[in-house]
C-alpha cells in the first residue's frame, strides 16, 4: 500500500490514479495525519504531493518530519520535494516568476527513478519555489535549464524528490517514473487488479451481509448499477433493487434497465412505474427549482414506500466513490463532504451501509462493471441528471413536450454513437426551449418547436466547453430531427461554455 500525503495540490487525485493504474493500492490522506496513524497504515511507500504553499511561509503545511526516519521509501513531488529538501537543510528559493510548462530534463545515469527512460524527455513544471541546492547526502539526478535540482535522491535512505509533475500527461514517461518508484524503490507487487478487487470485495460483502436484508436504489447510472451487480454477485437474492421510474427517462431506458437487471442478472428487482404520478405533481409548475424539488421529494417518497414494504432492512447499498470521501489536506473538517447522505430514508430506520466503491475512482468502477459483464451502455453511460428530462423541457413539463425531447435526444445519441464520438464527449443531449418559430415545409408555412442540441467536453462538469462536433454530424442530427420528430421545424446548437452557461438549460 502506498500512502499519499495530500498537501493540497491540484493534481493530487491524479497521482492516486496513476499509482492505481500501476496495479498498486494507495490511499490519499491529509498531510497532517499523525505519525502513529501513518505507521498504522503499514505503507510500503509514501508520496508527498505538490501544494500551493511555500515551505518558508508562516503556517506552511508540513508533515511530521519523523516520517523521513521510518525507513519507508518516500517520493516528494514539487512542494513535497521542497519539503524534503528543506528538512534536510537543502536550499529552497523563490524564482522571479512562476515556471509553468514543459522543460527538457537532463538526467544523470543510475537513478532507479529514471530506469529505462530515454535521456531526452520533457517534464511538466508548475511551481514558483524551487530547490536551489540539494541537501548534503543527496545527489542531483536531473536538472533543467531553470531548475538546478529537477530531481534529487538519497538512495541509501530511499528518499526521492522531483520538482516537476510526473503525474500529468505532459510529462513524458512520467507514468514510468511513478512506476519505477513503486516497483524499483518501494517493492510493489502489482496485486491491485480488478479481478482481485472483485474477489476480495465479494468475500467481504458476503461475510457482512449474507442472509440479511439488503436494499439498493438503482437508477441505471454507472455507480449504482455496478454496485448492485457486485453486491448481487456476493449475496444474490438477499439483495433487493428498487428502481423508481419517474417517466422522465430517455427513450426506452426504463425497459432497458429492467431487462438488464431482472432478465440478464436475474436480480430481485422492483420497478415502480410512476410516470403519471410525477406528471400530475409537475402539472402547472414551470419554475426549475420547484420542478427539481418536487421530483426529488416524490422520488424519495416512493422509494420509502417500497423500503417499508420490504420491512426492516439491514443494509443499504450506496455507490459512493473515493473522490467524495477523500479528506483533502487543505480542507477544514467542516467542508468535508458528507458521505453518509443516505438518500432521505426515514430517520428512524436503522441500517448499515454497504459502499463497495468507497475507495475506488470512477475509472476503476467502470473496470469492475466491465468485468462483471454489464453492457457498455451502462459502464460508459454519460451523466444524466436525477430529475431527468424534466430539466430539459423548459417550463412546464407535459407528455407531448417530453415526447419531442425524448425522440430528438434519441437521434442525437444515435448519431454521436455512429460517429464514434461517445467517449470523447462528456454529455450530449437535446433540449426543448419552448420556443416556436415559423418555418416552411413543402408549400406550407409551419409554426413549430425549436430543438436545441447541447454537447460538452469536460472532466468533471464543474467547467465545460461546448463540443466541436463535426458539421456533418450536426447536419445529420438536424435533418433527422426535423424529419422524424413531429412538430419540430428548427434546430439550434448551443455554443456556450460553462461558465457562464451551465451544462443543463435549467
Ligand atoms: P449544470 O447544469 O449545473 O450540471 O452545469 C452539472 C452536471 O450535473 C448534472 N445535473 C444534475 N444531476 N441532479 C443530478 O443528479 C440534478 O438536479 C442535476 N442538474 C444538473 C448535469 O447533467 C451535469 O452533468
Amino acid at each position: 500500500k502506498i500512502l499519499i500525503l495530500d498537501f493540497g495540490g491540484q493534481y493530487n487525485q491524479l497521482i492516486a490514479r496513476r499509482v492505481r493504474e500501476q496495479n498498486v493500492y494507495c490511499e490519499v490522506v491529509p498531510f497532517h495525519l499523525s505519525l502513529e496513524e501513518i505507521e498504522k497504515k503499514e505503507a510500503t511507500g509514501i508520496i508527498l504531493t505538490g501544494g500551493p504553499s511555500s515551505v518558508y511561509a508562516e503556517g506552511a503545511p508540513a508533515c511530521n518530519p519523523a516520517i523521513f526516519d521510518l525507513d519507508i521509501p518516500i517520493l516528494g513531488i514539487c512542494y513535497g520535494g521542497q519539503l524534503m529538501a528543506h528538512h534536510f537543510d537543502g536550499k529552497v528559493s523563490k524564482s522571479e516568476k512562476r515556471e509553468y510548462g514543459k522543460a527538457a530534463l537532463k538526467m544523470k545515469a543510475g537513478s532507479p527513478i529514471f530506469k529505462g527512460i530515454p535521456e531526452d524527455v520533457n517534464c511538466w513544471m508548475s511551481h514558483t519555489d524551487f530547490i536551489e541546492r540539494a541537501p548534503e547526502n543527496f545527489t542531483v539526478s536531473a536538472s533543467t535549464e531553470s531548475c538546478p535540482v529537477a530531481a534529487m535522491e538519497n538512495r541509501e535512505r530511499k528518499l526521492y524528490a522531483l520538482q516537476f509533475h510526473p503525474e500529468v500527461e505532459h510529462s513524458q514517461m512520467g507514468k514510468e517514473m511513478i512506476r519505477n518508484f513503486l516497483y524499483e524503490v518501494a517493492g510493489a507487487k502489482g496485486t491491485w487488479t480488478t479481478e482481485n478487487y472483485i474477489e476480495e470485495e465479494v468475500a467481504r460483502i458476503r461475510e457482512k451481509a449474507a442472509g440479511k436484508k439488503v436494499l439498493c436504489a438503482l437508477s441505471g447510472g454507472v455507480d449504482s448499477s455496478v454496485a448492485a451487480a457486485l453486491v448481487h454477485k456476493a449475496i444474490g437474492d438477499d439483495l433487493t433493487c428498487v428502481f423508481v421510474d419517474h417517466g422522465l427517462l430517455r427513450k426506452d431506458e426504463g425497459d432497458w434497465v429492467e431487462k438488464i437487471f431482472k432478465d440478464q442478472f436475474k436480480m430481485n428487482f422492483i420497478r415502480v412505474n410512476a410516470e403519471e404520478r410525477f406528471l400530475s405533481k409537475l402539472k402547472g409548475v414551470s419554475d426549475p427549482e420547484k420542478k427539481r424539488k418536487i421530483i426529488g421529494n416524490e422520488f424519495i417518497y416512493l422509494f420509502q414506500e417500497e423500503a417499508i414494504k420490504i420491512g426492516e432492512i439491514d443494509y443499504l447499498v450506496q455507490g459512493t466513490l473515493y473522490p467524495d470521501i477523500i479528506e483533502s489536506g487543505t480542507d477544514t473538517a467542516s467542508t468535508i463532504k458528507s458521505h453518509h447522505n443516505v438518500g432521505g430514508l426515514p430517520k428512524d430506520m436503522t441500517f448499515g451501509l454497504i459502499e463497495p466503491f468507497k475507495y475506488l475512482f470512477k475509472d476503476e468502477v467502470r473496470n469492475v462493471g466491465e468485468e462483471l459483464g454489464l453492457p457498455d451502455e451502462i459502464v460508459w453511460r454519460q451523466p444524466f441528471p436525477g430529475p431527468g428530462l424534466a430539466v430539459r423541457v423548459l417550463g412546464e413539463v407535459t407528455e407531448e413536450k417530453l415526447h419531442i425531447v425524448r425522440e430528438a435526444d434519441h437521434i442525437v445519441r444515435e448519431e454521436i454513437k455512429k460517429a464514434g464520438l461517445a467517449r470523447d464527449i462528456w454529455q450530449y443531449f437535446a433540449v426543448l426551449p419552448g420556443i416556436q418559430s415559423v418555418g416552411v415545409m413543402g408549400d406550407e408555412r409551419t409554426y413549430a418547436h425549436t430543438v436545441g442540441i447541447r454537447a460538452i467536453t469536460s472532466s468533471d462538469a464543474m467547467t465545460a466547453d461546448w463540443a466541436k462536433i463535426p458539421h456533418e454530424v450536426l447536419d445529420t442530427m438536424s435533418r433527422r430531427i426535423v424529419n422524424e420528430v413531429e412538430d419540430v421545424n428548427r434546430i439550434v446548437y448551443d455554443i456556450t461554455s460553462k461558465p457562464p452557461a451551465t451544462v443543463e438549460w435549467e
